[in-house]
């Protein structure tokens, strides 16, 4: 068996009083797009800032290609690239100091550098306004700059928060191609957290569905939806799994999900 990109066993995280994390076992195989999906507060970005090493967890392990997370950080954060979801990109920089900055950052050697920083800009697609400042970019653009940011280091695993937040359909569209094509390209893992169903679905291989800090459903979409019944878009999947229907009457919430579907065909 293959050593997986990140395997999670029992994460557990909690601020005060609020548990953001609660036992949760998550397998990332290696050469993958993987999706975290849940809505705001689910607790995807607590997970991925334990799985990144930048938060420590309360309990529970994380191996990050087989490397022990907590004894073993700077190994593991060498591995990374990280997009984080606050924008970061320096609007007084161009696109291109912007990148080179994060070459040196990640210690990428000094004769390897200007050439991973075209490289970088160029799985982007911003050769072309590399010399701009980031301040004249359109949101798109500036998400693609911090993805040119955490490529430029050659991650094997690229972790991606909410990249698509905020993006028109066309930038959301753009920024999605460049992920796949790097991945296609690189056969680099890829772990995205979104709320957008619609885009997990067209691009993840697998996702796992995570509602108040615990993951409710894990697999590919395609299997979550056949679970469901025909016709089930994953919108449904995360309704069915996370509903208080679900929780107090098991099987039934799915029921309820496929009787609105029927209702909402009939009215609509
Ligand atoms: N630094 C923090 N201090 C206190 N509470 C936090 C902090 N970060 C996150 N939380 C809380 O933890 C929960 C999970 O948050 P988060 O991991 O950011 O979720 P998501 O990324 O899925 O929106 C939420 O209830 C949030 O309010
Ligand atoms: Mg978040």
């Amino acid at each position: 068996m293959t050593t997986p990109a990140v395997r999670c066993t029992g994460l557990r995280h909690a601020f005060g009083d609020t548990v953001a994390v609660d036992g949760v076992d998550l397998e990332i195989p290696a050469g993958q797009v993987f999706g975290l999906l849940g809505p705001n507060g689910a607790g995807k970005t607590t997970t991925i800032r334990m799985i990144t090493t930048l938060l420590p967890a309360a309990a529970g392990a994380i191996e990050v290609f087989g490397l022990d997370a907590a004894h073993r950080k700077m190994r593991v954060r060498r591995l990374i690239g990280y997009v984080p979801q606050q924008l970061s990109a320096d609007g007084s920089l161009s696109g291109r100091e912007n990148v080179a900055l994060f070459a040196r950052l990640f210690d990428v050697p000094r004769r390897e550098r200007a050439d991973q920083v075209e490289i970088a800009l160029g799985a982007v697609g911003l050769l072309d306004d590399a010399d701009r400042t980031a301040a004249t970019y359109s949101g798109g653009m500036i998400r693609r700059v911090e993805l040119a940011q955490a490529l430029v280091s050659a991650p094997r695993l690229l972790v991606l928060d909410e990249p698509t937040i905020g993006l028109d359909p066309v930038a959301r569209t753009g920024v999605w191609e460049r992920i796949e094509q790097v991945r296609a390209e690189t056969g680099m893992t890829v772990l995205v957290t979104t709320h957008y169903m619609d885009e997990a679905e067209q691009y993840c291989e697998q996702v796992a569905l995570m509602h108040r800090g615990r993951i409710r459903a894990q697999g590919s979409p395609a299997q979550l939806r056949a679970e469901l019944g025909p016709e089930s878009t994953l919108d449904d999947v995360f309704r069915a799994v996370t509903g208080d229907a679900f929780d107090d009457a098991g099987k039934g919430g799915m029921r309820d999900v496929r009787a609105a579907r029927r209702t909402a065909r009939r009215l609509g």
